[in-house]
């Protein structure tokens, strides 16, 4: 099988929907029984994607009439043959959403999705693909993770979990992607200004902004704080890159070592500035120790001065050694070359071996300002059945 890494390109022509278009995407997830109870009920967890676990899926849902449908366009990027889809919805209806860059025709009379769709409870998230079959090249197509509209992960939904839910008056939702954190935060909160560099993500954002009738938020294309000079927020979130996308560049650099490409620093260093006196900042970390403390070395080099008027708490999510990390995030950059592949790992890994890291945590660093100023650290891990839910965690912490 030939495979390509291509750039995504589809971008949704907003002028063109109208209403009733929204309001029949939604009746369709319905109808295809794709939602966040369906997929429970089939045992399918729909933010965890490999394609170990497409090929599973592919077979769970195969006896699944309606259900399959909805998998196979919006969650696998599969085609689905045009007069089984015009079983459930008129060909109207199917040309339309052809016209509106929803839906588009491909080899042997059958329909593919260009864009992926995610539930969340009863939320839509229209996002990319990380990878779909080309069927009139006959090649798999994995798209650059930089230019992905990143589809909802485990990584999106701990950070929101971690949030405590009350009335916010002002949310920031910093690297926003398809919108999810500004989508569900807008339901707490009085406004939402929402950012991202990336155009795409602007146009799917704005996109899941009607498909879910949500309100009070503002999407704007800006790197990181710059379109919100001078403004305070209650709560700010984000899910910046991971190393993962500065490998993509070809510079493997350890986030604590290079400024000049630590998104993280930047973020963190920039919180004092944009949060209000009593707000929250909930930011996704991947955090690289060689000792015990460098979570708090980290944060004191990012914070300076600051770090005197924070309380914060890292909840960590998962733990990994450089060796797991780094076929992790060589997973992404996988198939293209088996050797290739290799090679990054080899040279991740040694790469962690020189700067002495032995272990690499990911988590959600938290901060509020405080008088009783400091540090803590706390395990939480998701995939484990706990009692306890990230939020609960937080709100014990800072009450
Ligand atoms: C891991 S994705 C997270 C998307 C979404 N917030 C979520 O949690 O599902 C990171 C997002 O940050 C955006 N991003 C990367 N660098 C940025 C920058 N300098 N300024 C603003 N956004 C940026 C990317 O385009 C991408 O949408």
């Amino acid at each position: 099988m030939v495979i390509d890494r291509i750039v995504p390109d589809t971008t949704l022509p907003l002028h063109l929907f109208k209403r009733q278009d929204y309001d029949s995407l939604r009746n369709l997830f319905h109808q295809l029984g794709y939602t966040t109870s369906d997929f429970r009920q089939s045992n399918i967890d729909p933010y965890r994607r490999s394609f170990a676990e497409y090929a599973v899926l592919i077979q769970k849902v195969r006896h699944l009439k309606f259900q399959g449908i909805g998998f196979y366009l919006f969650f696998l990027g599969n085609k689905v043959l045009i007069k089984d889809l015009a079983a459930i919805i008129p060909v109207s209806m199917i040309k339309r959403y052809i016209h509106l860059s929803i839906l588009e025709e491909t080899y042997g009379n059958a329909i593919q999705s260009k864009v992926s769709i995610l539930p969340y409870h009863n939320l839509f998230f229209t996002c990319d693909f990380l990878f779909r079959f080309d069927y009139s090249e006959d090649k798999l197509v994995l798209y650059s993770f930089k230019e992905t509209v990143y589809p909802i992960s485990h990584d999106s939904i701990n950070l929101w979990e971690s949030v405590v839910k009350k009335k916010y008056r002002s949310v920031f939702d910093l690297g926003t992607g398809c919108g999810f954190h500004a989508i569900i935060s807008s339901l707490i909160s009085q406004k939402v200004a929402a950012v991202d560099i990336n155009p795409r993500a602007i146009n799917y954002s704005n996109f899941n902004f009607r498909l879910n009738q949500a309100g009070n938020i503002e999407f704007k294309l800006s790197n990181l704080f710059e379109s919100a000079a001078g403004e305070k927020y209650d709560l700010i979130v984000a899910n910046p890159p991971s190393i993962k996308s500065i490998l993509e560049n070809g510079d493997i650099s350890s986030l604590s070592q290079k400024p000049g490409i630590n998104i993280l620093e930047k973020i963190i260093s920039s919180i004092p500035d944009h949060l209000s006196d009593d707000g929250f900042s909930h930011v996704n970390c991947t955090i690289h120790e060689s000792e015990q403390d460098e979570f708090r070395k980290s944060a004191d080099r990012w914070l300076g001065q600051n770090k005197k008027k924070y309380k914060i708490l890292y909840l960590i999510l998962s733990e990994s050694d450089p060796y797991h990390y780094s076929w992790l995030i060589s997973h992404d950059l996988l198939k293209a070359d088996y050797k290739i592949y290799l090679q990054q790992t080899e040279n991740l890994v040694k790469y962690f071996q020189r700067l002495k890291i032995k272990k690499i945590s990911n988590g959600i660093l938290i901060m509020k300002k405080s008088l009783k100023a400091g540090y803590s650290e706390k395990k939480y891990l998701p995939f484990l059945p706990l009692k306890t839910s990230p939020e609960f965690v937080v709100s014990r912490y800072f009450k």
